[in-house]
């Protein structure tokens, strides 16, 4: 089901300005909790509904903000309305905010917010997403690790907002690389796994899967195709040092043309890339397709659907490249040289180690799983929390604290009140008390899982991880608050009940979030 909250509004906002209420939605948006707690749950900005997108006067504005909340009227769902700076505000009524969102939680489990209107208005279809893509016979560095978790984390966010999704790892498995593979079997972990499943048993400790692993190599006959057609096509220009190259019309950084023969015939990067693209597209038909890589790759990738663009695949316009930072000072205690089997090693023995010194840690059945699937969390968070464009420096102590802002600290609240849940029997979700919630602390909480929906959409719009994790994060810190300050034990029956619901729904949209990151939700620890 829908926001039933925007849609009120957009209802009563719609009759006043006689525009249809699907035009308002968007415009209707929650507002942040912040620690100066505001009474009010939604706010809409006058200028964006009136006058077309037109600037108004301070003055109009005004006028008009006056005039709009003096027709506007509340009804059974909205409370008070009230105006601020060029917006309007709404309260709900706060025994229906409780009710809704814990039932609309419960009921939509995993899809809650994707569920919403601003994101099921957004059209389906079938997405391709490349990533991680290590060279096999070279170490798989701390940049393909990126590539593997910023990868993982838009095709979980695609498939969840309904899209079908294509996972791709195309392999470097070309020239020089190909030739030492040899040389890099050691690298690779266990021998024996690498020959019996290349890679796999990597991508199953980071709990990552790929629907199809293509290599470079596949694509060298096939990349004979695509210079003959750039050839045809009049694209390809011979140069006096016998290469072959494409002029690109946007010049950007770098060069004003791009390199795609050998003067001995033979395919380059690109070429390879250039037969790849055509070749997905052919078999998959797809509206979208992401590659991602780090920053050093987006000359490459801009090149590269310039080339489709003059070759004319209009659905060029539906390619797009996903850069991230560096990654600096990842470091084991045993050294520098950095293997993603190293990294998830160190993560686990760093987070066994602070496991057996807290006096919190709770008896474990295995331990290793647990402090396995937390030490990725912090890995995860560590890396989503800025934009993925800026460059960072990697702290183990700081990403492993279990207070602040943390994967531990996420995995940590997920803990707790799985085992609150587990104590006591919260009843069911469509029978409790909505007047117990009213503590400021219990509509905090309510306020912030509003905006949930928003949240998403932002992160689905710029393929961005961030918005995820600091709203989880808040979520987080107002959920350890409610469990200080509204106690289940030796509280009324109707109140332990009431509670109890709303630690679950915090629980069950925290799940979610996390899954969503890529990250597994432990229930001790
Ligand atoms: N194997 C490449 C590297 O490690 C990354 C491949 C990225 N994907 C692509 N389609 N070019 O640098």
């Amino acid at each position: 089901m829908a926001c039933p909250f925007r849609r009120a509004i957009a209802a009563q906002v719609s009759r006043v300005l006689d525009l249809p209420p699907e035009k308002l939605i968007n415009s209707i948006t929650a507002v942040a909790v912040s620690k100066k707690r505001s009474s009010e749950d939604f706010q809409l900005f006058v200028d964006s509904v009136v006058e077309n997108g037109k600037r108004l006067s301070i003055h109009d504005l005004q006028a008009q903000t006056q005039r709009l909340l003096e027709q506007l009227k509340c009804d059974a769902v909205v409370n008070e309305i009230s105006s601020g700076p060029g917006k309007i505000k709404f309260k709900i009524n706060r025994e229906v905010l409780a009710k809704t969102i814990v039932q609309q939680v419960s009921k939509d489990g995993s899809e809650y917010g994707f569920k919403s209107e601003l994101l099921s208005s957004l059209p389906r279809g079938k997405i391709v997403v490349e990533f991680s893509s290590p060279n096999v016979a070279k170490r798989f560095h701390v940049g393909h690790l990126r590539s593997t978790i910023i990868g993982n984390f838009i095709s979980n966010l695609m498939k969840a907002l309904g899209h079908d999704v294509t996972r791709i790892n195309y392999l470097g498995d070309w020239g020089m690389q190909f030739g030492l593979l040899g040389a890099g079997f050691q690298q690779f972990g266990c021998e024996e796994k690498l020959k019996a499943n290349p890679l796999q048993h990597l991508f199953e400790r980071l709990g990552v899967h790929f629907d199809e692993f293509s290599g470079e190599s596949f694509y060298q006959d096939k990349a004979q195709d695509i210079l003959k057609l750039l050839e045809n096509r009049g694209l390809l220009r011979k140069t006096e040092k016998g290469t072959g190259v494409v002029d690109l019309p946007e010049k950007r950084v770098g060069s004003s043309y791009a390199t795609v023969v050998r003067s001995d015939g033979t395919s380059l990067y690109i070429t390879r890339d250039l037969a790849a693209a055509v070749d997905r597209m052919d078999k998959y038909c797809c509206e979208r397709m992401i590659y991602v890589t780090d920053k050093s790759q987006e000359n490459h990738f801009q090149q590269l659907f310039q080339i489709l663009r003059l070759m004319g695949y209009k659905w060029t316009d539906g390619c797009c490249h996903v850069p991230f930072g560096l990654v600096q000072g990842m470091k084991t205690r045993r050294g520098d040289v950095l293997f993603l089997e190293d990294v998830l090693d160190e993560a686990r023995t760093r987070m066994l180690q602070n496991m057996t010194s807290s006096e919190t840690t709770k008896e474990l059945e295995d331990p290793y799983d647990t402090a396995e699937k937390v030490g990725l969390a912090a890995l995860i968070i560590q890396d989503f929390k800025g934009p993925l464009l800026s460059d960072y420096r990697f702290d183990w102590d700081r990403a492993l604290q279990s207070r602040g802002d943390t994967g531990v600290f996420l995995q940590y609240t997920h803990a707790r009140l799985h085992s609150l849940e587990e104590m006591c029997n919260s009843g069911r979700s469509d029978d409790f008390n909505a007047a117990c919630l009213q503590d400021p602390q219990a509509i905090s909480i309510l306020q912030h899982l509003l905006r949930y929906d928003e949240v998403l959409c932002k992160s689905c719009e710029d393929l961005q991880p961030k918005y995820i994790v600091n709203y989880l994060l808040a979520l987080s810190h107002l959920a350890g608050v409610a469990h200080k300050t509204l106690p289940v034990k030796g509280s009324t029956i109707d109140v332990a009940q009431a509670r109890l619901q709303l630690f679950k729904t915090v629980r069950s949209v925290l799940a979610s979030g996390m899954k969503l990151l890529g990250i597994k939700p432990v229930i001790k620890m």
